[in-house]
């Protein structure tokens, strides 16, 4: 709380006299006295290690950009005022983030929250992670030089320790290049939170498929309406055993909906309409879609069985 309301003070003084006060005026009042004067200095003279200076390499450390962390308190923008760490009368600094030690999440995600409440993290509060108590530091590393949730090879990894699911669909055999580094969850997912189901970037899932499919958003001339439903109808979208990110095989496929169609009502090769192969053929020797090939829409006026 303190610290909040530091940055808030702050925040206000830069607004009021639209400069960013010093660390003299910062001392005046009593409740930011508690911050080391000489900022990351007093900490780095014992906090050399190799990992903890790379941070010193990330936006956080711009000391001439006054939203980061280097531009205010130093280290103690996010690990609190420590003024009895420093002095060495505790072990540990107000705020720790991994480790046996580590501060309750709640507190730690609020010191991360003080500047990263908004844009991405607008529906953060009530998201699934939120709510299931995740930090933002079970996904986000700050002392390194490039953080790897950040980096689209290393990101599935970072989520895969949580969600075993989604990594053993990205070896089925049908998946979304995800394990290949060209698609990343984040592509389809806000993981802090969205207005969508299942923390998706869009509103919808289909809204979220045609950001890279295109062309099935259509408009099409005759549709086919468990494609406008819902892509998941048919597809899951992260691996399957069936090929194209099927849920199931044709002709099961579309059996689930269509177990009367047409081809079963005419079982025999003379009931066909002139031209056609046998019915019992069209069912058994391949798949639907051999014929069926506009299986998500038809724009040919002669369309309408999605077969041109
Ligand atoms: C006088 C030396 C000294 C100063 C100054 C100091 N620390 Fe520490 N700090 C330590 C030592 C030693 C430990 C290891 C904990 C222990 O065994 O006491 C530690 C532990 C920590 C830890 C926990 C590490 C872990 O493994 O969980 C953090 C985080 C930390 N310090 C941050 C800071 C910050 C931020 C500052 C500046 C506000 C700071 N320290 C200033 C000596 C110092
Ligand atoms: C004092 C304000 C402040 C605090 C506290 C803070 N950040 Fe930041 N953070 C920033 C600023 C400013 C940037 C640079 C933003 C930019 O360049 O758009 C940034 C950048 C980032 C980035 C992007 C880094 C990159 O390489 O592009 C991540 C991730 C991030 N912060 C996560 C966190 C997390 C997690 C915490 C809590 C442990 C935290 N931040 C605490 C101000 C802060
Ligand atoms: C479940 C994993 C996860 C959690 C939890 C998480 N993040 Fe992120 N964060 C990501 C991913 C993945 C990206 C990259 C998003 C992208 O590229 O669209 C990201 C990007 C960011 C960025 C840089 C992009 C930007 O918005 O400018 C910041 C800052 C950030 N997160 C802050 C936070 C804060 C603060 C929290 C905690 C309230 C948090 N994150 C919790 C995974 C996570
Ligand atoms: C933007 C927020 C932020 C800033 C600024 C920051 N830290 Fe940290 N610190 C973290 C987080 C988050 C962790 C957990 C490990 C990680 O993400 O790399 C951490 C971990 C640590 C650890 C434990 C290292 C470990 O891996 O066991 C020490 C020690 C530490 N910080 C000291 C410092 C010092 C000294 C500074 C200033 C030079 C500083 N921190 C600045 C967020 C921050
Ligand atoms: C191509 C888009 C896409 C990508 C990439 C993607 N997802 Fe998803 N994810 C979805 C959709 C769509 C759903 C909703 C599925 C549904 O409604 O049946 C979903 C659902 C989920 C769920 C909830 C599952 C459930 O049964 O409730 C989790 C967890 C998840 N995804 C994690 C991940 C992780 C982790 C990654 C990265 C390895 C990832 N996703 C990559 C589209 C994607
Ligand atoms: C520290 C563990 C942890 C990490 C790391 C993690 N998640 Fe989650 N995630 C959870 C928990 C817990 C839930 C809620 C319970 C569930 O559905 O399994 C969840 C739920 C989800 C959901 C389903 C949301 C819903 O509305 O049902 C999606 C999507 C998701 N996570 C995506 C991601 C992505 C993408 C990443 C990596 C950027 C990630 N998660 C990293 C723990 C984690
Ligand atoms: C970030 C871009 C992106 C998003 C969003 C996306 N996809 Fe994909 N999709 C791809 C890429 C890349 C491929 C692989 C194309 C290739 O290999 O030629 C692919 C392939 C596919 C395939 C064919 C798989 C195969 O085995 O041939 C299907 C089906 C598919 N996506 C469905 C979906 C659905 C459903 C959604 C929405 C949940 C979705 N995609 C969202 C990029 C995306
Ligand atoms: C009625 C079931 C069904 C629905 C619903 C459906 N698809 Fe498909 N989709 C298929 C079938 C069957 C194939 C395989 C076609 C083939 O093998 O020729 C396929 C193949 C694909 C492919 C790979 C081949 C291609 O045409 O590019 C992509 C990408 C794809 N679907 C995306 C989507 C998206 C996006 C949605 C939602 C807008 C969606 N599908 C909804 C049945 C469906
Ligand atoms: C989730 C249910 C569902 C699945 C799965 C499904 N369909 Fe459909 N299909 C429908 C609905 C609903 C209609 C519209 C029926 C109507 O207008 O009477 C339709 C219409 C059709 C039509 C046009 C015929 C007509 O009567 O308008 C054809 C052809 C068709 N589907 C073929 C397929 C094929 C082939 C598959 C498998 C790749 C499939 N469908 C999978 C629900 C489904
Ligand atoms: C050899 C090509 C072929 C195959 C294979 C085929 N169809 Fe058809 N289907 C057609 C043609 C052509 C029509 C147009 C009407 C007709 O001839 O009965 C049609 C019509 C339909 C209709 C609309 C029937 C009606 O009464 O309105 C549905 C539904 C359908 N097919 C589903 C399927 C399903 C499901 C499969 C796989 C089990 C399948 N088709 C396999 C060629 C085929």
């Amino acid at each position: 709380m303190r610290q909040k309301l530091t940055i808030a003070l702050l925040t206000w003084a830069v607004l009021l006299f639209g400069a960013i006060p010093g660390r003299a005026e910062v001392k005046s009042t009593p409740a930011q006295i508690a911050f080391a004067e000489a900022g990351e200095r007093t900490c780095l003279k014992c906090h050399e290690e190799t990992k903890v200076t790379p941070i010193l390499q990330t936006p956080h450390a711009v000391k001439g950009d006054k939203h980061t962390p280097f531009g205010q308190q130093g280290c103690e923008s996010c690990h609190g005022a420590s003024p009895d760490h420093v002095a060495r009368k505790v072990k540990f600094p107000t705020i720790v983030f991994k480790g046996p030690n580590a501060s309750p999440v709640e507190q730690r995600n609020a010191q991360c929250l003080t500047c990263h409440q908004s844009g991405l993290r607008m529906n953060w509060q009530g998201s699934q992670h939120a709510t299931n108590d995740v930090a933002c530091t079970n996904c986000h590393t700050l002392h390194v030089s490039k953080d790897p949730v950040l980096v689209k090879f290393s990101q599935p990894d970072k989520c895969f320790t949580c969600h075993a699911e989604q990594r053993a669909d990205s070896f089925k055999l049908s998946h979304h290049p995800i394990r290949e580094g060209k698609v990343v969850c984040s592509d389809c997912h806000n993981p802090h939170g969205s207005s969508g189901p299942k923390m998706l970037k869009e509103f919808t899932a289909n809204e979220t498929c045609y950001t890279c499919h295109a062309e099935k958003r259509g408009p099409v001339l005759w549709e086919h309406e468990p494609v406008r439903e819902n892509c998941m109808n048919c597809h899951t979208p992260h691996g399957s055993t069936q090929a194209r990110l099927l849920v199931q095989r044709p002709p099961y496929l579309c059996q689930e909906c269509h177990a009367n169609s047409g081809h079963q009502a005419q079982p025999f090769a003379g009931q066909n309409l002139p031209g056609q192969v046998a019915a019992n053929f069209r069912l058994m020797a391949r798949g639907c879609v051999n014929c069926h090939s506009q299986i998500h829409g038809s724009n040919s006026p002669n369309g309408a069985w999605f077969t041109r």
